[in-house]
């Protein structure tokens, strides 16, 4: 897959109202080509918002992280997928990724699954109850995301190695938890550089708050796609 650097950097709008997002994205203008919407935009104006990015040209991931019954989820994808969105997560539960994959034929919707949430330890799954632990799940699901037919992966850039075996080049890993070198840690854990998450395989970055809160948000964006330009030079 040959992507422009630009292209793989996603912002998330992760701001409470249409008014922030608006300023925000209109403050990045040329410097941002792809943007992420979660639940707090979405529930506050995001959708028609979503649509009005697609209209201007960029491309938008939708971070619903969608489970239901089959035939909710089918019909709930087939409604996202008229939007006109990139990429939209789903939980990976095989019942949901079948459903989720048969709701968006026909679109150019891509579907990513998240395998196992990064707030969640091995005693958080054995509370809810399941015998596998956090690596051994993850590594399951993404088994399964690939049988089904998935498109791409959530995934902490630590994990792009071992997961890009069983996903091979078929399908896009999809890294949050970035910080540039000498930013703030934030909630993030176990966070990476770009240059080090495109380094370890990482088809596409996605970048909250070191562009978000930055005093300057272009010169921040600016500064990502440069590293991940350098880095990505043969
Ligand atoms: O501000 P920051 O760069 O930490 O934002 C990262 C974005 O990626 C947030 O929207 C967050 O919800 C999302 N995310 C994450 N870790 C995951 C999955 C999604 O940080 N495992």
């Amino acid at each position: 897959m040959s992507l422009d650097a630009r292209e793989r950097l996603i912002v998330a709008l992760d701001v409470p109202s249409m008014t922030v997002a608006e300023a925000l994205v209109a403050r990045l203008d040329e410097s941002v080509w792809f943007y992420k919407i979660g639940y707090q935009l979405a529930f506050a104006g995001g959708l028609p918002f979503a649509a009005s990015l697609i209209a201007a040209g960029k491309q938008v991931f939708l971070d619903f992280k969608l489970h239901d019954i089959g035939s909710t989820v089918a019909k709930g994808v087939e409604s996202i997928a008229q939007l006109g969105a990139t990429f939209l997560t789903v939980h990976a539960y095989p019942q949901t990724m079948k459903a989720a994959v048969e709701g968006k034929r026909g679109s150019k919707l891509r579907l990513l699954a998240v395998t196992v949430l990064t707030s969640y330890d091995d005693a958080d799954l054995a509370a809810a109850g399941y015998e596998l632990n956090v690596k051994e799940l993850a590594v399951a699901r993404a088994e399964q995301a690939r049988d089904i037919g998935v498109d791409g992966l959530v995934c902490s850039a630590k994990e792009v190695a071992p997961l890009r075996n069983i996903a091979g080049r078929g399908m896009v890993l999809v890294t949050p938890g970035i910080r540039p070198a000498g930013s703030a840690r934030d909630d993030q854990k176990r966070i990476v550089t770009p240059a080090e998450a495109i380094a370890a395989g990482a088809d596409y970055l996605v970048v909250g708050r070191p562009i978000v809160e930055a005093r300057d948000p272009k010169a921040a964006a600016d500064a990502i796609v440069s590293e991940i330009e350098q880095t990505t030079k043969p």
